[in-house]
């Protein structure tokens, strides 16, 4: 069956020297919760190595925030896949939507970030969502379909398998409104349901889908406690070990 999962997304916030101490708070305090749920630390790229040194990755999974869309080469400033690996991380952000808003980034170039991930054993956490307008006009159902045919579906269901999945509304991230919990449900059920038409039901059943967007510590368990949404993807609450930790003890 699929796992149960709590990651946080740190974006760009910290200095290295406090992401270490809040990796390793968030370290202690996992090895002694004894959760219910595997606990992911996503970090921006200068904080992976000294984290990844602070941190039990056995206990406190470590990941990434994007990585390039080429192996290696000539490209000023970008950080790969196979570089990420070598720090020891075991997981990468690909397709957050502040990725897609701001950085121009398409389904195509997800598509290469992907399966260089996966070729460098890195678990892509891929993110899928729609904006205010789409969700108010009703057609979310279809821009989410879209994202996960565009993006994904060019992988072997053995491929597949290793895709983690994240649901964040853009109106939700960071804006305090979260989705209710019915609304995760549904659009989470709908998610399952387009991954069992291509993969079957099995597949479907094996995926995590995470919720993301303004989720803390108060309205985690509501969430976590629907079938199908199966951990959170955390911005803002993860910078704080207690508030961090009080969304992994929902489950
Ligand atoms: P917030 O939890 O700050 O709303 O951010 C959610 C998010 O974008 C996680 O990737």
């Amino acid at each position: 069956m699929r796992k149960n999962i709590v990651a946080g997304n740190w974006k760009m916030n910290t200095t290295v020297a406090e992401g270490v101490a809040l990796a390793k708070e968030v370290n202690s305090a996992v090895a002694a919760a004894k959760p219910n749920c595997d606990v992911i630390v996503c970090v921006p790229f200068t904080h992976l190595v000294p984290v990844a040194e602070a941190i039990d990755t056995a206990i406190l999974g470590l990941g990434a925030e994007n990585c390039a869309d080429h192996a290696s080469g000539a490209y000023t400033g970008e950080v790969s896949a196979s570089m990420v690996a070598s720090t020891g991380a075991g997981y990468v952000i690909l397709g957050h939507s502040e990725r897609r808003q701001y950085y121009g980034e398409t389904s195509e170039i997800l598509r290469a970030k992907v399966a260089l991930a996966l070729e460098n054993n890195l678990k892509p956490i891929f993110c899928i969502g729609e904006v205010l307008e789409q969700r108010e006009n009703g057609t979310f159902f279809d821009v989410v379909r879209t994202q996960i045919e565009e993006g994904l579906f060019n992988l072997e269901a053995s491929d597949f398998g290793k895709i983690v999945l994240a649901y964040e509304p853009v109106w939700a991230i960071g804006t305090g409104k979260t989705a209710t919990a019915e609304q995760a449900q549904e659009i989470h059920a709908f998610i399952r349901g387009v991954i069992a038409g291509k993969y079957g039901e099995e597949v479907a059943n094996n995926t995590t889908i995470l919720y993301g967007g303004s989720c803390k510590p108060s309205n985690a368990a509501e969430l976590f406690a629907k079938p199908d949404v199966d951990g959170g993807l955390i911005g803002g609450a993860s910078l704080k070990c207690a508030d961090f930790m009080g969304i992994v003890n929902a489950f």
